[in-house]
């Protein structure tokens, strides 16, 4: 059930540069799972609509979530400002999600070994994932993408996964991207989840070929609950709700099958 709640900030770090990790206690936290996401809102009456940002961690008492987020304008500015204890409005949990049972059916052996791969801020989501998954009993691959050396959350990622980074600048493992990384160190899998951004999402789904790729679309926002038709994105068949080849990434997605989006 989506609601508007107010949430409380129990502890707030900057993890890299204009990265921050910020806690949340809030009931949403009951619902959350990998894919989803949350709009934060804004003191500030001239940005009224809640900025997107996903679901990185839940608790284990399932009484907070965590969020990880660069700061890119306004929004998120004022939201690297937030201390323990202030309040946060919040509207979710929104979006599908990761399909965990799919996920742990597609597979040419068991377990089944899934490919995660994330880019710069569609990182963060990949961690809850790491984490379903890899509690699913599925074997988890992680690469990620960073500009340099200066990453974060990846030592995290080590707990749930084989864990490999890629940096543009090679400071860091493989230079170059998450798929120079994949071919670099011979990584196999029955199929991929990725977030990042829009050229490598595009590489990814033509590298995927006949296997499946699930990508998460971040693209710009404006509702977040599927009222304003800002967010569609063309699909192969026609959606059963707009009636037309596209569907509303707030809602149908943000986690969609590769295949079945243009891009
Ligand atoms: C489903 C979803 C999940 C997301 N999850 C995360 C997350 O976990 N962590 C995180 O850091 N960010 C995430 N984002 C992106 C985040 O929502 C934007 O960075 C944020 O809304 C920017 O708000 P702002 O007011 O700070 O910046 P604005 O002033 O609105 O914009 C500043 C700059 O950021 C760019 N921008 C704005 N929105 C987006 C967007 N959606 N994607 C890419 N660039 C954008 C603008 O083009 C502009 O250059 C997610 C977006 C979506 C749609
Ligand atoms: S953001 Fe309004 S319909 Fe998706």
């Amino acid at each position: 059930m989506k609601a508007k709640v107010t949430g409380k900030v129990i502890s707030q770090s900057c993890i890299a540069p204009g990265i921050y990790d910020l806690r949340i206690e809030t009931d949403l936290a009951q619902d959350a799972h990998a894919g989803q996401f949350v709009g934060v809102f804004t003191k500030d009456a001239s940005t009224l609509l809640p900025r997107p940002i996903s679901i990185c961690g839940v608790s284990d008492d399932k009484k907070s979530i965590r969020l990880v987020y660069r700061v890119a304008g306004k929004g998120t500015d004022e939201f690297s400002g937030l201390e323990e204890g202030d309040e946060v409005k919040l509207l979710g949990v929104l979006g599908n999600g990761y399909d965990i049972e799919k996920l742990s059916s597609i597979r040419t052996s068991a377990p089944s070994r899934v490919l995660l791969l994330g880019g710069g801020i569609g990182i963060p989501p990949m961690l809850q994932l790491a984490r379903e998954l890899s509690a699913a009993g599925v074997k988890v691959i992680s690469v990620m993408g960073y500009r340099d050396d200066r990453t974060f959350l990846l030592d995290e990622f080590t707990a749930y996964s084989d864990t490999y980074v890629a940096t543009e600048d090679g400071s860091l493992g493989t230079k170059g991207n998450v798929l120079d990384a994949v071919r670099e160190n011979g990584i196999e899998f029955d199929c991929i989840c990725a977030c990042g951004p829009m050229p490598m999402l595009r590489a990814i789904k033509t590298f995927a070929g006949e296997k499946k790729a699930f990508i998460s679309l971040e693209e710009r926002m404006a509702c977040g609950v599927g009222a304003c038709l800002g967010c569609v994105v063309k699909t192969g068949e026609v959606n059963h709700h707009s009636h037309v080849n596209n569907a509303r990434i707030c809602t149908d997605g943000p986690v969609f099958e590769a295949s079945e989006v243009e891009i």
